[in-house]
């Protein structure tokens, strides 16, 4: 029987590398001939999965058994991703309605696997090659949104406690320079205007003694690209030439995503974070020195291995001295594999959600303060996507807040007057159409 697909949907899950990996993955099998649907009847349906928390496996299976059909057929199905990789031929294993895994540094392989599930046979690979996929990839899509993503390093050496992604992503690589200019030039012919450069430790890139302060300022240098960002930084790769880069070039957006964690420095020896407290608080010193508007957003976990009522209090505490712009927060979640699934002290499901609940509350008191302090100012918004509302528009700011506008077009960097704000948005009154 051949089942070769014509058309294909890819749902990516997880952290902005997956929906980068999803996006490649699309222009791979669009350059292999298939056509793109959303449709719910793709002959071949890729789902790019998160292993990063709980029950990542479980929702897998429970999304592919949601592809059958009424007729009882169902589509090709691949699983990519970093469940892909954590759990291998154990999916094939699981079920039969499974054709394809494929890891995160495989999937430029995709046609292949792709071409021997159509032949009835299933197909695995979860290697991690020395050769990059990004060598044989083809080039970016003719088009592309006006924010657009590019992975400049991948994987991770840390070894938090807690953590998978060091598993399923593998060691860290930073891909060559060039590769990299060449790519935000293909973005920026393709109609981006604001350029998010990816990885698991951004900060971490470097290549022939280049940091990444000085590809920030190589892409400033293209004329169409109007803003840069990059994302996630780790403490440890916070160098000199990155912060005084947020003084220097006019195209960085004020905005740092910096994970600390904890506000215990012995929860964080646990987690073996590698920076303190203090060290951690010291590295924002230095960028709100040069820029004193940079917008602070970070990463915690509670509920640890370990964490007693004190240690939660010095996570408040922490995140009063920050100030967040904005936060994420999340239950700790045992990882198969990982040293602190195993470790003494797990906590109760009760306490980890009340302390996540105090927790979000205080990044929500202080989201709100922040994009309130903007009413009455004005800034820029790059519009991204359609609103609500017909004729609504939604941009971001350079501090990456939603702003609602009722005029312009997608793909505009717009100057914009904050009228009013929410926790989770602005409202924003057009002054000038072109602001750049
Ligand atoms: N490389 C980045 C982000 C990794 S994953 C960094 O180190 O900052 C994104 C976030 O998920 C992490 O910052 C952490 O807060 C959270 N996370 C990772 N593993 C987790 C786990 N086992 N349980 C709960 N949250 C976790
Ligand atoms: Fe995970 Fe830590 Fe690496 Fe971030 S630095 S990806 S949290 S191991
Ligand atoms: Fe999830 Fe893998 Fe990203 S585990 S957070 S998709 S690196």
């Amino acid at each position: 029987m051949n089942r070769s697909p014509k058309t294909y949907r890819v749902k990516s899950f997880g952290c902005q590398m997956n929906v980068y990996d999803g996006e490649r993955m699309a222009e791979l099998l669009t350059s292999q001939g298939l056509e793109a649907t959303d449709a719910e009847d793709a002959d071949l349906v890729v789902l790019n999965t998160c292993h990063i928390r709980e029950k990542a496996a479980e929702k897998v299976y429970s999304e592919v058994g949601r592809l059958r059909r009424e007729d009882g057929t169902r589509p090709l199905v691949a699983v990519a991703g970093c469940v892909a990789q954590a759990e291998g031929a154990e999916i094939h294993r699981r079920t039969k309605d499974v054709d394809i895994v494929v890891g995160p540094q495989a999937y430029h392989r995709l046609p292949e696997l792709v071409a021997k599930a159509a032949q009835g046979k299933r197909a695995l690979d979860t290697d991690m090659p020395a050769a990059s996929k990004f060598e044989v990839l083809p080039g970016r899509a003719r088009q592309v949104r006006p924010s657009a993503f590019l992975t400049v390093q991948e994987g991770c050496d840390k070894f938090c406690t807690y953590c998978v992604v060091p598993y399923t992503r593998g060691a860290e690589v930073s891909r060559p320079w060039n590769a990299i200019v060449d790519e935000a030039k293909a973005l920026v012919d393709a109609g981006a205007r604001e350029i998010t450069l990816l990885g698991q430790n951004v900060n971490a890139w470097e290549h022939d003694g280049r940091y990444l302060h000085d590809l920030i300022e190589a892409l400033a240098a293209m004329p169409d690209l109007a803003r840069i960002r990059y994302t996630t930084s780790h403490p440890n790769d916070m160098r000199d030439g990155l912060i005084a880069a947020h003084r220097d070039v006019d195209k960085l957006m004020p905005f740092l995503h910096l994970p600390v964690q904890s506000g215990s420095d012995r929860i964080l020896k646990a987690m073996n974070r590698s920076h303190s407290t203090e060290s951690y608080l010291r590295i924002l010193d230095r960028a709100r020195a040069v820029r004193p508007d940079i917008a602070i957003s970070g990463d915690y976990i509670v509920g640890f291995p370990g964490e007693t009522d004190e240690d939660f209090e010095a996570t408040l505490d922490i995140v009063w001295k920050i100030g967040h712009a904005q936060a994420f927060s999340f239950k700790y979640s045992p990882r198969p594999g990982t040293p602190a699934a195993t470790m003494p002290d797990q906590i109760a499901p009760d306490v980890m959600d009340e302390r996540l609940k105090r927790l979000q509350a205080l990044i929500v008191e202080q989201q709100t303060a922040f994009n309130k302090a903007t009413v009455g100012t004005r800034t820029t918004a790059l519009l991204e996507r359609p609103g609500r509302h017909p004729g609504q528009l939604i941009g971001k700011s350079p501090w990456l807040q939603s702003i609602v506008v009722d005029e312009g077009a997608i793909g505009d960097l717009i100057e914009v007057d904050i009228a009013a704000a929410g926790p989770n948005s602005l409202t924003g009154v057009v002054t000038r159409k072109q602001a750049a």
